[in-house]
């Protein structure tokens, strides 16, 4: 893909695809459910298809029509066999949050993904499985793809978690509706809750006490309605093409503004972004209309209890902190390194070829700035977030930018580069 900018503003409106890990749970909420589930504003992207394919796999209905889904489903005790290896493509969450389901179950099944997926931990997963009963086999004891799983029956356990990760603690509560008693979770810094919204949506009880969550094993779910706001991951790309260039205002739909996803609406407004949240929806997933505005920035520092509520967001930020004055840190985001890929050396690499001042440290990045970027040819490495990273920068470039393998950016935003192009004046 080639891409030449001359000096670019932003101006208008688009709604961003539905958010990723909202639509994967969606599927699989419906799947566990008895009766028929519909879910609206669902993300066509390829990871949240993996997903379905599995669940297709595993006996599931699921139509699909353009952005509406309905999955119909005796529920997840007639859930059948696969008779193949179930293929999670570029997908963790697909990986991740199945071998939750998977463990349960009482047939065996095979997972495995893409060449990305077969790199990234599984044992924060196997591990408390394990404890919770569960025969699970996999590469180097577990630790990676293909896994089989012999589904058993569980037990609860108590748990508090090594990672701040939601794939791990929605893999934990998916496996403990399904256990014996009650499952407690701590989690040390808050991740992402969409799981335990929807458990709420879909009448299941769970309990949140200070950093413990609990849930009582043998709920039933009931099918219902699913909404699916824009994703604020996708919409950092376009929060970021709006801050890299001047005289640029645009209104981003329907996004997702769940509190533990907005680190990077903290991030710049301690920048010194001009924007605005008009907020539409408030119960359940928090929805909202943003503006964004063309804006002089400021280095600042992001770490600790944030890392989680941005994780997605890093290779943006990185982005926007290059035209940011001054110096930028990223710190405790150690995380990135097991990403699509080790989103650290991948975003100093690729942003360093622009003309960045930019170098890695163990757990993050020090950015200086601001900086003029350069045309330069970028690599993706497979991995979306990469790829957009690389097609926002191209906007604050002087001189043409290539990227090679940009089909990656269908994983989690089909579409991307027309909106993109549909703002660009
Ligand atoms: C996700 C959780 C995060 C995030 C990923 C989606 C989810 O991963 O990076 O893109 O849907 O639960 P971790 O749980 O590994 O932090």
């Amino acid at each position: 893909m080639n891409l030449t900018f001359d000096h670019p503003s932003l101006k208008g409106s688009i709604q961003v695809p539905g958010d990723k890990s909202i639509s994967h749970r969606s599927i699989m909420f419906g799947a566990i459910a008895s009766g028929t589930t519909t879910v609206e504003g669902f993300l066509l992207g390829e990871d949240c298809l993996s997903t379905i394919d599995c669940f297709r796999n595993l006996g599931v209905e699921i139509r699909l029509d353009h952005e509406k889904v309905t999955i119909t489903s005796k529920g997840i005790a007639h859930w059948k066999e696969p008779s193949r290896v179930l293929d999670t493509g570029n997908s963790g969450t697909t990986t991740r949050l199945m071998l939750g389901l998977l463990a349960g179950t009482n047939f065996h099944s095979v997972m495995a993904g893409d060449d990305s997926i077969a790199k990234r931990p599984m044992k924060r997963i196997v591990e408390p499985l394990r404890r919770m009963g569960a025969d699970i086999r996999g590469r180097e004891d577990g630790r990676f793809t293909p896994l089989a799983i012999n589904g058993t029956q569980l037990k609860a356990i108590n748990y508090s978690l090594p990672v701040a990760s939601a794939q791990v603690k929605s893999a934990i509560l998916l496996a403990a509706l399904q256990a014996t008693g009650t499952t407690a979770i701590e989690e040390p810094v808050a991740t992402r809750d969409h799981t335990e919204i929807m458990l709420r949506q879909f009448g299941a009880e769970i309990n949140r006490n200070g950093s413990t969550i609990e849930i009582a094993g043998g709920q039933e779910l009931a099918a219902r309605h699913v909404k699916v706001p824009g994703d604020i991951s996708s919409a950092a790309f376009m929060i970021g093409a709006a801050l890299v260039t001047r005289g640029s205002e645009i209104t981003l739909e329907n996004v997702g503004i769940n509190p533990t996803r907005t680190g990077i609406l903290d991030v710049i407004s301690e920048m010194g972004a001009d924007f605005e949240i008009l907020e539409t929806e408030t119960e359940g997933e928090r929805v909202a209309d943003l503006v964004i505005r063309s804006s002089e920035l400021t280095g600042i520092e992001i770490g600790g209890e944030l890392i989680p509520r941005l994780i997605d967001e890093i290779p943006v930020i990185a982005l926007i902190a290059t035209q940011c004055q001054g110096t930028t840190v990223i710190k405790d985001a150690e995380e990135l390194r097991v990403k699509e890929t080790d989103r650290i050396t991948a975003v100093v690499d690729e942003l360093t070829k622009m003309g960045a001042d930019i170098r890695a440290t163990e757990d993050g990045m020090v950015i200086k700035g601001p900086t003029q970027l350069n045309g330069a040819a970028m690599t993706t490495y497979g991995d979306h977030r990469l790829g957009m990273m690389a097609a926002v920068a191209s906007l604050a470039a002087e001189g043409p930018v290539t990227i090679d393998e940009p089909d990656c950016i269908a994983v989690s935003y089909p579409g991307f580069m027309d909106h993109l192009n549909s703002l660009v004046r």
